[in-house]
């Protein structure tokens, strides 16, 4: 038998771990390339609305929610929230913050191991005298699992059982011998290997080492305000993702983490200065790095072209090529820095998302730290090998849409109305300023009892039924006249019928090409596959709740 005893070593310790698990390849990858997409500097308006009216509080609740549950003896959200109310529905709610973390940890992973293979390719020399084209190739055909040319066989899969294994190892050391240590290393080398960059970024100057514009082009680029995208509501909900996703709120970590948090000490304080940390780095390091080094060479058109997939394309197709440019011994220190700061962003916060499910293998069966981190080693890695060989065919997408982005939103609404509504604001409120060591402004409680919900069903609800190109009046007009909504390809409700699937199915039978019809509907059987596969995961876990909560009952134990 053994007890869930575990504590944080010191303040500074749980801070940079708590900043750890926000700061990830959230705010080198997605923000830089969410700005650009979204109106530029002006996104950053609806980005800290969003910040201050759903991620604070957010932060706030969930801390409070961690500690309370912690002092009960629960280190993850199904009994945490259940003790906020005997109903029994609130653990199976609670079951997505187990959920989402183990799912997101198995696609997260896979691309913290992409780093380690493009530092290790970086110090041999593989992408020496390539060009972009080529680089962008090394990576299409890795994640095609085809690395003959690399020289290790299955290399994609090895190097994400490598990061797992590394990931199981530190978990099994508990919180201050593992993660705490993990982050107070990772988090300052982070910061210095960002400050490298975002220097070589901005002074980039024309016509040195082959750079065609200035690197500050890039960053004008990237904060000239596009006032027009303001009254966008797509800008307001891709604002809120990114909130979520890089604040990790509605996952259920924040929980798990503060649950380790003794019940006298502050919350409060401490959950501003991990927040705070965290806009500092995205806001600040990540905005100028990806987008003024690639402007500085390829111009803004091309940037935005390659842009257009995501974050992934920049970092990992082009990037190498641009360092390049520096030379031999710059260029390669650049890469190792730029790869090595997106995997120490990567596993501190991929080491957050292991802990709410070691925390209920501690408090429910009664695992050691050792098994139950190893337990959640196999269980991802289960999860993540059909994110490894069905990349192509849209699994790790599956699983980034609506586990890392939907299921935020949904638990997040969850939380906030158990908190301010069922548990009652007042007994919250008590919970986030006690211990305080700051005045917490009482107009949050007005913006956590309803503010924030209010702001999550509107995301939630737009999500639903986002229109194409974000044009609401025309999708109006079109239901009016009786042709329906004009779903985008990312609203819910269009993904859930495979929209986007099957507009390119048609494209592909006009134009008679028959070996995009069989790619497209293999796509189709994997894509409803891995949705299936979630869904079953869920139900898993809700089974052994359930499991925990008969062993509870039949042992005497209270929740
Ligand atoms: N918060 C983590 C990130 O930004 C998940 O990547």
């Amino acid at each position: 038998m053994t007890t869930n005893q575990d504590s944080w070593g010191t303040r500074v310790g749980l801070i940079l771990a708590m900043a750890g698990n926000a700061v990830g390849l959230g705010n080198f990858l997605r923000f830089p390339v969410q700005a650009v997409q979204n109106g530029g500097g002006a996104f950053i308006i609806p980005y800290l609305v969003c910040f201050l009216l759903m991620g604070i509080p957010l932060l706030w609740v969930e801390w409070s929610m961690g500690r309370l549950g912690g002092s009960r003896g629960h280190h993850s959200t199904p009994f945490i929230m259940e003790t906020m109310d005997k109903r029994r529905f609130w653990k199976y709610l609670g079951v997505f913050g187990i959920f989402t973390n183990i799912v997101v940890a198995a696609y997260y992973c896979y691309i913290e191991s992409w780093t380690m293979s493009w530092v290790y390719h970086t110090i041999v020399g593989t992408f020496d005298g390539k060009t972009q084209t080529e680089v962008a190739g090394f990576f299409a055909h890795y994640v095609d699992l085809d690395t003959s040319t690399t020289g290790i066989p299955y290399e994609p899969v090895v190097f994400y059982i490598l990061c797992l294994a590394l990931n199981t190892y530190i978990l099994s050391k508990g919180l201050s011998g593992g993660i705490e240590k993990v982050a107070k290393i990772g988090m300052p080398l982070l910061i210095i290997f960002g400050v490298f960059l975002a220097y070589k970024g901005i002074t980039l100057t024309a016509g040195e080492d082959g750079a065609v514009f200035d690197g500050t082009l890039g960053l004008n680029f990237l904060w000239e305000p596009q006032f027009d995208s303001l009254t966008n509501l797509n800008v307001w909900l891709a604002a809120a993702g990114q909130i979520f996703f890089t604040l990790s709120v509605g996952m259920g970590t924040v929980h798990c983490y503060a649950a380790y948090v003794k019940k006298k000490d502050d919350i409060a304080l401490n959950a501003m200065t991990a927040g705070w940390t965290n806009e500092f780095v995205e806001v600040l390091l990540g905005a100028s790095i990806l987008i003024p080094i690639s402007v500085g060479y390829l111009g803004i058109e091309k940037v935005v072209e390659l842009t257009s997939s995501g974050g992934l394309g920049l970092g990992f197709k082009t990037m190498p090529y641009l360092f390049e440019q520096w030379g031999d011994v710059i260029g390669t220190m650049a890469g190792i820095a730029f790869f090595g700061l997106l995997f120490f962003a990567g596993i501190t916060s991929s080491l957050a998302m292991g802990s709410p499910w070691i925390g209920f293998m501690k408090d429910e069966f009664k695992l050691s730290q050792f098994s139950a981190s190893w337990s959640f080693g196999l269980v991802v890695l289960a999860l993540g090998m059909p994110t490894v060989f069905l990349f192509n065919y849209g699994v790790f997408d599956e699983y980034d849409y609506w586990v890392g982005t939907v299921a935020l939103v949904v638990f997040a609404l969850t939380e906030i109305i158990l908190f301010s509504w069922v548990f009652g604001l007042d007994k919250g409120w008590k919970e986030i300023t006690s211990g305080a060591d700051m005045r917490v402004p009482r107009i949050y409680r007005y913006i956590i009892k309803w503010v924030t919900p209010i702001m999550l069903i509107v995301v939630f609800l737009g999500s639903l039924i986002t229109p194409q190109g974000g044009d609401w009046a025309a999708s109006f007009y079109s239901l009016i006249e009786g042709n329906g909504w004009i779903f985008s390809d990312q609203a819910i409700i269009a993904k859930l019928q495979n929209q986007d699937i099957y507009a390119s199915l048609d494209l592909a039978i006009n134009t008679g090409n028959t070996e995009q019809i069989t790619f497209l509907k293999d796509k189709l059987g994997f894509v409803n596959g891995s949705r299936l596969f979630l869904l079953v995961i869920y139900l898993l876990i809700c089974g052994i709740v359930y499991k925990a909560y008969s062993n509870r009952k039949k042992e005497g134990r209270r929740i």
